[in-house]
């Protein structure tokens, strides 16, 4: 589908929805004309489908416990395979409410009190978060900058690696905020790293399906 074309089928204006990114505009920054790029949220529809089915789900008019489905797991096992060729097995899986709650459980089940876990930053603000708020101590790496392009400085990851004892690392890949899609021989030489030192990877690939050749 051309650009055009989808945002004439999916825009949507969000205004007045309750939207945090554009109704919480003043409350949060002071002021209402801004353009709030700090938050991952579109101005599009989900895919019609998308739309359908929650429809469907919705008209049925009772809403009491339900259990996971195996269709669900289907879905996720297919998905990752179909798109990234990676072949999932379903114990492998379990669920959280979302990303961010799982940043915690991961911090809090894998490491204990005032152990150290390392961020490549600048980084997603949670991920520092869930690692101050947990009475983790957090070691930020800055990514190597040059020319207003932000890159994997090895020396100085396995450094501050080394130097603080770290027990985890928390990876986003494809990286957020810089937009950096990691190369296959970066996340060998971190993951490398990881491994020489003992250090657990927690890999928040929320935005995996966001890259472009
Ligand atoms: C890297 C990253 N992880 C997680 C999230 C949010 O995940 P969730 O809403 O499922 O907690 C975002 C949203 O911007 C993100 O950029």
């Amino acid at each position: 589908m051309k650009a055009k074309e989808f945002i004439e089928r999916y825009y949507t204006e969000r205004k007045g929805t309750s939207s945090l990114k554009w109704d919480a505009l003043k409350e949060t920054f002071g002021a209402d004309d801004l353009i709030p790029m700090w938050i991952a949220d579109t101005e599009f529809k989900a895919p019609e489908c998308v739309i359908e089915s929650l429809t469907e789900r919705i008209q049925h008019g009772v809403y009491g416990y339900s259990y996971v489905p195996e269709s669900f797991y289907e879905a996720v096992m297919d998905w990752e395979y179909t798109h990234h060729g990676y072949k999932l097995q379903k114990e492998w899986i379990r669920i959280t409410p979302g990303v961010v709650a799982a940043l915690y459980w991961s911090v809090n089940l894998l490491t204990q009190p005032g152990d150290a876990i390392l961020a490549l930053t600048p980084v997603y603000y949670p991920f520092l978060d869930s690692i101050k708020d947990s009475g983790r101590r957090l070691v930020a790496c800055d990514m190597a900058y040059e020319k207003g392009v932000f890159s994997f400085d090895a020396a100085a990851f396995e450094k501050a690696i080394v130097d603080n004892d770290v027990k985890m690392y928390i990876l986003c890949s494809p990286h957020n905020p810089v937009g950096h899609v990691w190369t296959y021989e970066e996340l060998q030489t971190m993951l490398k790293i990881c491994k020489k030192h003992n250090v657990f990877v927690v890999s928040d690939e929320i935005h995996q399906d966001l890259t472009f050749d």
